[in-house]
C-alpha cells in the first residue's frame, strides 16, 4: 500500500481493497474521490479496466490529476453529486460496474482548508459547501432558516441535546447583526450551553457544525438516492462498499442493505408469496468492518468509520 505518500490517510484502505474483489479488467466507481487515496490503490491494480471517480468538490478533481498521475488513461473524472448516480451513469453510458466505493462525509483537506468554513477550529466565513457552485451556504441556514428548522436539524442531524437552546441563541444573535463567521457561531453555541456541557471532552460546537454541514450538502438524501441507484448498476457478483462516519449515515446504509438482501415481504400467514420480492444483494459481513488497532493509532479519524459491504446477486 502506498498511503504514506499522502497527507490524507485513506480510511480502512486495505479492507476496502479486499472488499472490492478487484479484477484488472473490471469497471469500478469511486463515488467519493477526495484526495484519491482509495482511487489510487484501485487504479494501480487495473490493466485494461476502468475507474470512474466522482466528487462534488472541484478542488478534489483538480488535485486528483496529480495524485493519479501515470494512471489517467484508465480514469474518468466526473464533477457531480453521487445522489444523481443514476443520471450520471446514464450520461456516461456506464457498463455494469464490478465494484463501487463510497467513503462518506468530508475529506481532511476540506476540514483543513480554513477558508471552507467546515471547521470550528478555523475562523472563516460560514460556507461548508462541498460543491462550491451550489447555492445554499451555512450562512443562509444560520441567518435565514426559522428557529424551528434550526432546532430540527440540530436535533436530527447533530443529535444535539441543547438543540432548542442553540437555535434560540442563534435567532437572538442574528436580530442584532448577521452571523458571518465560524468563530461567531462557535461563541453563540457556547453561550447557549450549560457550563457542565462545555466541560465535556467533545468540542461544544461539534454536533451543531455536523448538523449544519449535513443540511448545507443535503447529505442524507444523497446517500439514500445513491444506494437505490447503485445496486441496479452493479454487475452480478459486483461489490458495493460504503464507509460511514456517524450513526445517521450508518443506519441508512444498514437499513437499505437489509431491504435489498431480503426476499418476500408477505405476512407470514400468507399461504403463497404475492409480493414477488427477490433479494438483489447478499451481505458480505453481517456486522460493519471497523479499523484495526494499528490504523487507529495513526489515524484518529478512523475511530468512527464503519464499512459495510454487499454483493450483487
Ligand atoms: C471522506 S472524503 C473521501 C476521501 C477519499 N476516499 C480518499 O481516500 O482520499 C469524501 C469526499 O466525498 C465527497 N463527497 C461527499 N458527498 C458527496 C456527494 N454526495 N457526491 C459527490 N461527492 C461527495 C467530498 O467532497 C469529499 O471529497
Amino acid at each position: 500500500m502506498e498511503q504514506e505518500h499522502f497527507s490524507h490517510r485513506p480510511v480502512l484502505l486495505r479492507e476496502c481493497i479486499e472488499a472490492l474483489n478487484l479484477r484488472p479488467d473490471g469497471v469500478y466507481l469511486d463515488g467519493t474521490l477526495g484526495r484519491a487515496g482509495h482511487s489510487r490503490e484501485i487504479v494501480r491494480r487495473l490493466t485494461t479496466g476502468r475507474l470512474v471517480c466522482i466528487d462534488r468538490d472541484q478542488a478534489a478533481l483538480d488535485a486528483a490529476r496529480e495524485r493519479l498521475d501515470g494512471y489517467m488513461d484508465r480514469v474518468t473524472l466526473v464533477h457531480g453529486n453521487f445522489g444523481d448516480l443514476a443520471a450520471l451513469a446514464d450520461r456516461l453510458s456506464l457498463p455494469p460496474v464490478d465494484g463501487m466505493l463510497f467513503d462518506l462525509g468530508v475529506s481532511s483537506p476540506q476540514l483543513d482548508d480554513g477558508s471552507r468554513g467546515f471547521s470550528y477550529m478555523h475562523d472563516a466565513p460560514l460556507d461548508m459547501r462541498m460543491d462550491q457552485s451550489a447555492p445554499l451556504t451555512a450562512a443562509t441556514i444560520v441567518n435565514q432558516w426559522p428557529r424551528e428548522e434550526l432546532r430540527r436539524i440540530f436535533r436530527q442531524y447533530g443529535e444535539e441535546r441543547y438543540a432548542a437552546q442553540i437555535a434560540g441563541a442563534i435567532v437572538l444573535a442574528r436580530e442584532s447583526a448577521p452571523i458571518k463567521t465560524t468563530f461567531q457561531l462557535v461563541n453563540i453555541i457556547r453561550s447557549a450551553m450549560p457550563a457542565a456541557a462545555l466541560r465535556e471532552k467533545q468540542h461544544p460546537a461539534k454536533r451543531s457544525f455536523q448538523a449544519i454541514r449535513i443540511a448545507v450538502n443535503d447529505e442524507l438524501s444523497a446517500v439514500d438516492s445513491m444506494l437505490q441507484a447503485a445496486v441496479p448498476l452493479l454487475a452480478p457478483g459486483g461489490r458495493l462498499a460504503v464507509i460511514s462516519f456517524h450513526s445517521l449515515e450508518d443506519r441508512i446504509v444498514k437499513n437499505a442493505f437489509a431491504g435489498f438482501a431480503k426476499g418476500c415481504t408477505c405476512p407470514p400467514d400468507f399461504p403463497v408469496c404475492i409480493c414477488g420480492k427477490k433479494p438483489t444483494i447478499r451481505l458480505i459481513c453481517k456486522k460493519p468492518i471497523v479499523s484495526r488497532e494499528a490504523e487507529l493509532e495513526e489515524n484518529p479519524r478512523a475511530r468512527s468509520a464503519k464499512l459495510r459491504v454487499a454483493e450483487k446477486l
